[in-house]
């Protein structure tokens, strides 16, 4: 895996920083200025930053802590969880204990509990029941990182040249599957912690975390950076739905987490966005109109999702190039 070779980053990645306030401007060319920033970002970077995003500080810290008391909690009070989703992958709700190999032989760890969150309803039932504002505080950030999502969905699709209302609808009904990552503070023996190089596969993440830790491809010269972060921004990354949407404009970005071993518990949640599951994400055909070539074949989240958990690509999106 070359991708993977050289893990000492020695540089931080300028990741560009979009304020989303000026998106709900009336100003028309104060808007297609953000358009444009969004449009460099997802091409040069495949992350940026979000500022002024609307969701309040309170939404997010509420999230993050109740997810570490989830984390918390003893075994036996997360055993309804773990039962739930042992077996099947596709399980709305999981919680499993990643152990995959990444730099040379070394193991990597995380715990991660895995949520279908949209529609809400569909699914609540299901999450965690402890701690007893589980539900309430995830619901509430599910909520607020949606209708974030469906904005930065539009004003990406306008980025691309396409109608504003481009896909929109299917958007708005589509999956939003959330994983909340916990990196513990103890390296056990010589396994690191952290989370193997992987590009993500929806449409967009959108990610917060309590610390650093997160490296960024930087495909310009195929070096680990690291991505610092922020104070309130939330990150966006392209992910290999849009990649194949964009007709490869945009590129899904790889990235991974490397947790210095002297920090104290590392929380983050990914929100996954995308379409409906069996839903078949095709090149706009706009797109491959103007370039005169489709690149990708299409292909559905539940297919891609199959594709990366049978773990036999560096990119399970190269599976699908045409
Ligand atoms: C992910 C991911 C990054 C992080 O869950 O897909 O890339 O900071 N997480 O935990
Ligand atoms: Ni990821």
């Amino acid at each position: 895996m070359s991708s993977i070779s050289d893990h000492n980053p020695i540089h931080a990645m300028k990741v560009p920083i979009i304020d989303l306030s000026h998106l709900s401007r009336q100003d028309f060319y104060e808007k297609s200025l953000v358009i444009k920033e969004i449009h460099e970002a997802c091409q040069n970077s495949g992350v940026f930053h979000v500022i002024n995003h609307g969701i309040p500080k309170s939404v997010i810290d509420e999230a993050l802590e109740v997810n570490q008391k989830f984390f918390d909690l003893p075994g036996i009070m997360k055993e309804e969880i773990l039962e739930l989703g042992s077996r099947d992958p596709f399980s709305p709700v999981k919680l499993a204990r990643f152990q995959h190999s990444a730099l040379g032989s070394d193991l990597l760890q995380r715990d991660v509990l895995r949520l279908q969150a949209y529609p809400f309803e569909d699914f609540v039932d299901l999450w965690p029941k402890h701690p007893a504002d589980y539900r309430e505080k995830m619901g509430r950030y599910t909520a607020e990182i949606k209708k974030l999502a469906i904005q930065v969905f539009v004003a990406i699709m306008e980025s691309l040249n396409l109608d504003a209302t481009y896909l929109k609808e299917n958007f708005e009904k589509g999956m939003q599957l959330v994983a909340t990552n916990s990196y513990p503070s103890k390296s056990i023996s010589d396994i690191k912690i952290g989370t193997p190089p992987h590009t993500d596969f929806g449409i967009i993440t959108i990610l917060v975390q309590t610390a650093p830790g997160l490296q960024v491809m930087d495909s310009l010269d195929g070096t680990w950076k690291d991505a610092p972060k922020l104070e309130g921004s939330l990150q966006v990354f392209v992910g290999d739905l849009l990649e194949v949407l964009s007709n490869g404009m945009y590129k899904s970005v790889m990235h991974q987490v490397i947790v210095p071993s002297t920090n104290k518990t590392r929380m983050s949640i990914a929100s996954f966005h995308s379409f409906e599951f069996d839903e078949i994400v095709e090149p706009a055909k706009k797109l491959v109109d103007e370039e005169g070539v489709k690149r990708y074949r299409g292909c559905s989240s539940k297919e891609l999702l199959k594709l990366i958990f049978s773990r036999a690509l560096d990119r399970p999106i190269d599976a699908l190039q045409i």
